[in-house]
C-alpha cells in the first residue's frame, strides 16, 4: 500500500481476494463512507474473517440486528461503569509493576508484550465477569498465550462458549444485577422489552474479550518502544507523574491531570493503529469524490495511511506527542485522526480503553524506566497491527527500590530486625 500511495497519491484501484477495492488514504473519502453516506455500506471482506472466529456479534453484525444490539450494549460503556472498574484497573497495574519491580533488581529482561497480554486479559475479563472472574481466568489464557488467530485457535476459543453459558445459567438463578458487563448485557432490553438470548449474548462477550484485550495490549507495546526510542519524552512523561501523587490515577476526573501522558497514547495510536484497516462494501451505486463507486465495490481505509498522510501530517513518521497539545490539533481535519474509526460503528470501547491505557501509562512510568533490547519490531498488519516478535525490555527500579519492596514482604514487616529470610 505504501508503495502504491506513493505511485498513485491518495486513492487507487486494485483487485484484493477477488473483490474490486479502491484504497483510500484521504481523510474526505473516510468521513463519506464512515459517517455521511454510512448506511450505503456494510462492513466487507475483512470482518468476515473476524465472524469465523466472533460470531454474529457487535463488531461483523449488520442492519437491524446490530442496531439493536448497539443500543442494548452501549449503556454497558457509560462513564459510569468505567468509573467502577479503575479499581480493578489498578491494582492489576500494580501487580505488574511489582512483578516488573522485582526484574528490575535482579536483572532479568522482562517479556512486555507477554506481561501485558496478561495484564490486559486480566481487566478485561474482570471488567466483564466481575466476582466470577476466577471461576473463567484459567479457560481464557490461550488467548494471552497463542498469539496466531486462525482456525485452530478459532475452534478452541468456539469451546469456551460453554463457561458462559455457564455463569449467565448461574447468575440467572441468583440476581444477575452487578456493576460488571455480563450484568449489563444480561439486564437490557431492546425496544420490545425482550433481553439478548443466550448464543447472542456469548457472540457478544466472545467478541468484548477479543476486542478489548488485543488492542490496548498492542497500544501499550508500541508505547513503552517509542518512548524507550525517544527519552526526551520519557523525561517529560517522568516529570508529569512525579507531579503527581501515587493515588490519583483511579480517579477518573484526575486523569486529565496527565495531559503528556495522553499525547504519548494518542501519538502512538497514530503511528501504530491497531485496528490498522477499516473496511466497508457498497450495498448501491456511490460517488467517492470524482470516482464512481458500483455497487459491491470493497473501500478499503487503512487509518494507518491516513494517520501518516504527508499532507496531513508533518514529518508524519516521527514520533512528537505535542502534535496533540489543543493549539496544534486546532486546524487539523477531524477524520485525520481516527484509531477508534468513527460515525455510528466507531468503537463501542473507546472510554474503557482510554482509562485503561492512561492508568497503566502513568502507574508504569512512576515505578520505572523500561530500556527496549529485544530483536527490531516487524509489522505484523493481520486484523491487528502488531509486531511479529515479543518486544523484550530491561526494567530499571527509578525511585527507592529497597524502600518500595520491603514494605510490601510481610516477613520484614513482623520482624524487621531479622532482616529478609532469603537473607537479601
Ligand atoms: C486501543 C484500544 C482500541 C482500539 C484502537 C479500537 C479500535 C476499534 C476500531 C477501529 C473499530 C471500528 C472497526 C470498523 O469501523 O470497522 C472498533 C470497533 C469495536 N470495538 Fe474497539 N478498539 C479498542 C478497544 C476496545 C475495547 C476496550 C472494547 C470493548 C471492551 C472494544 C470493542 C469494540 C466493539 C464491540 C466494536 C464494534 C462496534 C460496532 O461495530 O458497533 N474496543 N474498535
Amino acid at each position: 500500500m505504501s508503495d502504491r500511495f506513493r505511485r498513485y497519491g491518495d486513492i487507487y484501484r486494485a483487485v484484493i481476494y477477488g473483490a474490486n477495492v479502491y484504497v483510500s488514504r484521504d481523510p474526505q473519502h473516510a468521513e463519506h463512507v464512515l459517517r455521511e453516506n454510512w448506511q450505503c455500506y456494510t462492513k466487507g471482506l475483512f470482518s468476515k474473517r473476524v465472524a469465523i472466529l466472533l460470531g454474529n456479534g457487535l463488531m461483523s453484525s449488520e442492519g437491524t440486528l446490530w442496531k439493536n444490539q448497539r443500543r442494548m450494549i452501549q449503556p454497558a460503556f457509560h462513564r459510569n461503569v468505567v468509573a467502577g472498574l479503575t479499581k480493578v484497573i489498578a491494582s492489576s497495574n500494580r501487580s505488574l509493576l511489582k512483578k516488573w519491580k522485582e526484574a528490575a533488581l535482579q536483572h532479568i529482561q522482562v517479556n512486555v508484550t507477554r506481561d501485558i497480554s496478561s495484564m490486559i486479559l486480566e481487566v478485561t475479563l474482570a471488567a466483564i465477569f466481575g466476582n466470577d472472574y476466577q471461576q473463567v481466568a484459567e479457560h481464557f489464557n490461550v488467548l494471552s498465550e497463542e498469539p496466531t488467530r486462525d482456525l485452530k485457535f478459532a475452534q478452541a476459543f468456539r469451546s469456551l462458549q460453554k463457561i458462559v453459558f455457564l455463569i449467565a445459567a448461574e447468575r440467572r438463578k441468583k440476581n444477575p444485577e452487578s456493576n460488571d458487563l455480563l450484568s449489563k448485557l444480561m439486564t437490557a432490553r431492546d425496544l420490545s422489552g425482550q433481553p439478548m438470548r443466550d448464543p447472542q449474548l456469548v457472540n457478544e462477550i466472545k467478541t468484548l474479550i477479543v476486542a478489548g484485550h488485543e488492542t490496548t495490549a498492542s497500544t501499550l507495546n508500541w508505547v513503552w518502544y517509542l518512548l524507550s526510542r525517544n527519552p526526551e519524552a520519557q523525561d517529560r512523561l517522568w516529570e508529569e507523574v512525579d507531579e503527581r501523587t501515587p493515588g490519583d490515577a483511579t480517579d477518573l476526573d484526575r486523569l486529565d491531570e496527565y495531559p503528556f501522558a495522553r499525547e504519548v497514547i494518542e501519538e502512538t495510536m497514530r503511528l501504530f493503529p491497531p485496528g490498522w484497516l477499516v473496511t466497508r462494501k457498497a450495498l448501491s451505486d456511490d460517488q467517492l469524490g470524482e470516482f464512481f463507486v458500483p455497487a459491491g465495490t470493497e473501500i478499503y481505509i487503512p487509518l494507518y495511511f491516513i494517520q501518516r498522510n504527508p499532507k496531513l501530517w508533518e514529518d508524519p513518521d516521527r514520533f512528537d506527542p505535542d502534535r496533540f497539545t489543543p493549539e496544534r490539533s486546532k486546524n487539523r481535519h477531524p477524520f485525520a485522526m481516527l484509531p477508534f474509526s468513527a460515525g455510528p460503528r466507531r468503537c463501542i470501547g473507546e472510554s474503557l480503553a482510554r482509562v485503561e491505557m492512561l492508568m497503566h501509562v502513568v502507574t508504569i512510568a512512576k515505578g520505572l524506566r523500561l530500556r527496549f533490547v529485544g530483536r527490531a519490531p516487524e509489522l505484523d498488519p493481520a486484523v491487528n497491527l502488531r509486531n511479529k516478535h515479543d518486544f523484550l525490555m530491561e526494567p530499571e527500579v527509578r525511585s527507592e527500590p529497597a524502600a518500595d519492596l520491603i514494605s510490601e514482604c510481610q516477613a520484614c514487616i513482623d520482624r524487621p530486625s531479622a532482616g529478609h529470610p532469603s537473607g537479601d
